[in-house]
């Protein structure tokens, strides 16, 4: 029978070393909570339940922490006494009864479901105790994981090491399992006789280890493992994320040129073919369709580019765009909430914004249209094969027909029927001689008023 799996995920820390106005774990990798990383990882790790560890900004990391993916419920740790004591927040889950604990933190956000897998079948295959650990050449902060003939006899926090085991090189991670059946006899021993007067979780080694318990250790890749302690870290955490999605869309099939200068988001999708160029960033909400092409520096936002579509350089797509195939939007366009159908082309410095754009339409360069009149905004409907001169402003709300011409330069108030052609602008009238006039009156005022005796 499968292992019942209860993940404690610790989130209740001040983030003082953060210096913000909120939680470091409502901080945003990849533009998504680092919490709602990790709930996703432990989900994909086989876990029955999670329960969540809060105390600073509990509602706002609550609801961060929700997903559609796994049930999340909530402990709140009254006082900061150590992560010792963050997990026994949840000893009411705990004394539920599982086959394993998992014990994770909050501001770990690479954490994957393969090194928390890895710990959870040494816990099967008879550890009382797994930690994860990893390997650094910075192992600065981190407890030290001390081994002696195989087995890990203990983890020693930085503050109460000696110079030996400071220079170890191999650290906790912070995350491990813990056999749930034993789990909350060894928790309710740990003490905070140590230099911080904290309820160390790390203890739990030496506990085990007293009471005849089997401890180990399995290893995890660095990157994974980082911790977010600073705003620095985080931008570093944000370069690891960054180049490990990169990676994976890359091997699906994606061609990017220049990857390092490409920004994703962490539910971007695209697909086989399609070829990024450089400088492009991906906000949340982007699907992007097979064989699109993506030229440089284009801002893409809660779109949905169709396959064979063209996208930039220099366009901005923001939320609600729907750019259906083989259409292309070119240099300095922005479309928001716009459905553009099959074919239609909008190649330079336009606003398409609430609006929908029919098949083999062509909007003309300089396009606007005006949806909103300062409190409401309005929508603009083109039909298909329509040609719209350039620099037009079609002032919504506003039907254009299939088929139908607007003159260049036009403001477009009224609806265009199918086929018409619509002027909203002065027709053009030529003064005879008249430019010849006035530059001969301007060159005598000049005459006239240049200053005696020069
Ligand atoms: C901890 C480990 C250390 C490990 C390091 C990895 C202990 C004693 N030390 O140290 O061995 O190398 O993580 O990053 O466990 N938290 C609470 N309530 C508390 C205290 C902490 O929820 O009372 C949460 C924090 O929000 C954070 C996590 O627990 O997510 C770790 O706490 P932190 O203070 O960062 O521990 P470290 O000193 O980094
Ligand atoms: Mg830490």
């Amino acid at each position: 029978m499968e292992r019942t799996c209860l993940a404690i995920i610790l989130a209740a820390g001040d983030s003082t070393r953060m210096r913000s106005s909120k939680s470091k774990v409502l901080h945003e990798i990849a533009g998504r909570a680092m919490i709602g990383h990790v709930v996703e990882a432990v989900a994909l790790a086989g876990v029955s339940t999670v329960a969540l560890v809060v105390g600073r900004d509990a509602d706002a990391v609550r609801k961060a922490a929700a997903t559609a993916n796994i049930g999340v419920e909530s402990y709140l740790q009254k006082e900061r006494l150590g992560t010792g004591h963050a997990v026994l927040a949840a000893r009411e889950a705990i004394a539920r009864g599982y086959d394993d604990i998992l014990v994770t933190y909050g501001d770990v956000p690479l954490q994957t479901a393969g090194p928390l897998t890895a710990a959870r079948s040494a816990l099967a295959d008879g550890s009382d105790v797994v930690v994860i650990g990893f390997h650094t050449e910075k192992p600065t902060g981190y407890g030290r994981l001390i081994v002696k003939d195989g087995e890990l006899i203990a983890i020693r926090e930085e503050k109460d090491a000696t110079d030996a085991e400071r220079a170890l090189k191999w650290c906790n991670s912070g995350l491990m399992l813990i056999n749930g059946k034993k789990a909350l006899d060894y928790l309710t021993r740990i003490g905070n006789a140590n230099a911080k007067r904290e309820y160390y979780l790390t203890d739990v080694v030496e506990i085990a280890r007293s009471l005849g318990g089997k401890v180990t250790a399995v290893d995890a890749p660095e990157a994974e493992m980082a911790g977010c302690n600073t705003r620095a870290e985080l931008a570093l955490i944000e370069r690891f994320w960054q180049e490990r999605r990169r990676h994976e869309i890359m091997l699906s099939g994606v061609t990017m040129i220049a990857p390092e200068t490409v920004f994703l988001s962490f539910d971007t999708i695209i697909g086989q073919d399609a070829l990024i160029e450089p400088n492009v960033v991906f906000g949340p909400g982007v699907v992007i369709g097979p064989r699109a092409v993506i030229h440089a520096f284009s801002h893409i936002e809660g779109a949905r580019v169709e396959e064979n579509t063209s996208v930039g350089p220099f366009a901005r797509l923001r939320p609600g765009t729907v750019l259906n195939e083989g259409s292309r939007v070119g240099n300095f366009c922005e479309i928001k909430n716009a459905d553009i159908a099959a074919g239609a082309k909008i190649n330079h410095l336009t606003y398409i914004g609430d609006a929908e754009v029919g098949r083999q339409t062509n909007i003309g360069a300089g396009t606007i249209t005006c949806n909103y009149d300062g409190v409401n905004k309005h929508k603009t409907v083109i039909g298909e094969n329509a040609f719209i001169g350039s620099n037009s402003s079609l002032v919504a709300p506003v039907t254009i027909g299939n088929g139908a011409y607007v003159a260049s330069g036009s403001v477009i108030t009224d609806h265009v029927p199918d086929e018409a052609l619509a002027f909203g602008r002065a027709r053009q009238e030529n003064k005879l001689e008249r430019a010849r006039q006035i530059r001969e009156r301007a060159l005598a005022f000049k005459a006239s008023s240049a200053p005696k005796g020069t």
